[in-house]
C-alpha cells in the first residue's frame, strides 16, 4: 500500500515520504503514515496530504528532514506537533500522544505516548488507522475495527465520550459521512444527541467552530454537509438562528463554488440581528463579516429589483459599495430570476460602464472644480447605462445642457 501511496504524490510530499521510507527501513525510525491519507488510500482515492506520526519527538525530526531536504518548518510545541513545507507541500508530523480533556470542549492536555493511545485518541476508526513506513509491506495498524468500518461505510467515534471532548468532531462526522457517502453509526448518532442535549457546543470556542466550518466550505458537498448539520441540530446548537437552510438548498446542485458563497448560503436568510450575532459567536474576519452583511442587505434590498421599470442605473445606485462576492453569491440566492439576472448583468456589465469624458475634459468645458465634477461623471453614468447617451458627443452635449442648466 506504501507503493500505492508513493505513487499517488509528488513534489515535497514525495521528498518527504521517500526520506521517510528510507529512515524508517535503515535506521528502525518508528514511523508511520497516519489518519486521512491512510483511509483516503485504502479507500482508493486521491491521498490528498500525507500526516505521519512518530514514537519519538517530531519537531527534531522535522527539522532534520527540512534541513535535508531544503524546506522550512513551524512547530507547535503545546501538541509536540511539527509542519515541514518543502517544495511549497505541507507536510503534519505528531509526536505521538496520548490526550486527556480536563473538560467536556476544552483543548486537550497532552503527554507523549506510544502508538496505540495516539490512535485511541483520535476522532474516528477510519482515521484512527496507521500505516508502518518500515519496509513494503507492512499489515495497516488498525485497533478500532477501521478497515471493518470503511468496508462497511460507517463513520464511528471510538468512545461515547469522544463528543463532549471535542463537540466539533460532530461537524467532522458529518463531512465524513457526506463527502464518503457513508452513514454516521447508530451508537455514534446516539452518543452525538446526548451531547447536543448535554449542551457542550457552547463550551467550544467560535474560532474552533468557524475553523470546522471553513473545513466544510472547502468540500465539494458543502451544501448537502451544512444542511445535514442543520438537520442534526448541530448548527442551531452552535447559534439558533442557524436554522433554515433555504439558502443551502439553492447551492444544492451547483458545482464549482467557494467557501464565500456558502458563508453566503449560510447566512442568507437571517435577519440582519441574527446574521451579526452569529457572526460573533463564530469571530468572523472582517472580509466574511461584509460578506455576510451585504447578502443579508441584499436579500433585503432585492425586492426593490424587480419589475419592468428598474433601469440599470437603479440597479448599479442600490448595489454599489456592496461587497462583489456577496452579489455574485446572491446571483444564486435571490428566488427572483428577473432580480438574479440584473445582479448577474451588474457584475458582467453596469458595474463596469464609465463615461467617455474623464474629469478633465469636464473642467476644460467649464464645469466648475469641487463636487460638481463628480455629479456630472455620475450623471454622464447613469444616462449611460440607461441608454440615454452613446456617444462621446452625446456626452459633450448632455454637459453642456448641464452647464447652462447650472444646478
Ligand atoms: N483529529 C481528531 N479530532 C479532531 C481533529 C483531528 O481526532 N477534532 C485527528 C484525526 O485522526 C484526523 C487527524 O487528526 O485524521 C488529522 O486531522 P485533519 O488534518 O483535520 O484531517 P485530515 O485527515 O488532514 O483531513 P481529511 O480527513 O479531511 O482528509
Amino acid at each position: 500500500m506504501l507503493e500505492q501511496v508513493a505513487a499517488g504524490v509528488s513534489g515535497g510530499y514525495l521528498a518527504v515520504l521517500q526520506s521517510l521510507r528510507r529512515r524508517a527501513t535503515e535506521g528502525g525510525l518508528p514511523i508511520y503514515l497516519v489518519g486521512g491519507p491512510v483511509r483516503d488510500a485504502l479507500l482508493g482515492v486521491p491521498v490528498k496530504d500525507l500526516d505521519f506520526v512518530l514514537i519519538g519527538d517530531a519537531p527534531e525530526l522535522a527539522e532534520e528532514l527540512a534541513s535535508e531536504l531544503g524546506g522550512a518548518v513551524t512547530v507547535h510545541p503545546r501538541f509536540g506537533t511539527a509542519t515541514v513545507e518543502v517544495q511549497g507541500d505541507r507536510v503534519d508530523m505528531v509526536t505521538a500522544r496520548k490526550e486527556t480533556y480536563p473538560h467536556p470542549g476544552s483543548l486537550p492536555v497532552v503527554s507523549a505516548s506510544g502508538l496505540e493511545d495516539d490512535l485511541a485518541r483520535r476522532d474516528f476508526s477510519i482515521n484512527a488507522m496507521a500505516l508502518p513506513l518500515a519496509g513494503d509491506s507492512a499489515p495497516v495498524v488498525d485497533p478500532h475495527g477501521g478497515l471493518q468500518d470503511l468496508g462497511d461505510g460507517l463513520v464511528r467515534i471510538l468512545h461515547p465520550q469522544s463528543f463532549a471532548d471535542d463537540p466539533t468532531r460532530m461537524l467532522r462526522a458529518v463531512r465524513y459521512q457526506v463527502r464518503l457517502g457513508f452513514e454516521i453509526a447508530d451508537s455514534t448518532q446516539s452518543d452525538l444527541n446526548a451531547t447536543l442535549a448535554e449542551g457542550h457546543v457552547s463550551a467550544v470556542t467560535g474560532d474552533r467552530w468557524r475553523q470546522d466550518l471553513e473545513k466544510i466550505f472547502q468540500e465539494q458537498r458543502a451544501a448537502a454537509m451544512l444542511s445535514t448539520a442543520m438537520a442534526l441540530g448541530i448548527l442551531p446548537a452552535i447559534h439558533p438562528a442557524l436554522c433554515d437552510g433555504s439558502g443551502l438548498n439553492r447551492m444544492a446542485d451547483t458545482e464549482g463554488l467557494g467557501p464565500v458563497d456558502y458563508l453566503a448560503a449560510l447566512f442568507m436568510p437571517l435577519r440582519s440581528a441574527d446574521g451579526e450575532a452569529t457572526a460573533q459567536r463564530l469571530n468572523l474576519p472582517t472580509a466574511w463579516l461584509r460578506v455576510v452583511r451585504d447578502t443579508i442587505a441584499l436579500k433585503d434590498l432585492a425586492p426593490s429589483l424587480t419589475g419592468v421599470n428598474v433601469a440599470p442605473s437603479a440597479v448599479c445606485r442600490a448595489l454599489n459599495g456592496l461587497d462583489t462576492d456577496a452579489v455574485a453569491a446572491s446571483v444564486r440566492l435571490v428566488s427572483d430570476p428577473e432580480v438574479a439576472g440584473r445582479l448577474r448583468r451588474y457584475l458582467d456589465e453596469w458595474r463596469l460602464v464609465v463615461p467617455a469624458l474623464s474629469g478633465n475634459d469636464l473642467l476644460a468645458m467649464g464645469v466648475p472644480a469641487g463636487p460638481k465634477v463628480g455629479e456630472t461623471l455620475q450623471e454622464l453614468t447613469a444616462m449611460k447605462l440607461d441608454g440615454l447617451v452613446d456617444t462621446e458627443g452625446q456626452e459633450r452635449a448632455l454637459v453642456e445642457r448641464i452647464i447652462s442648466r447650472g444646478s
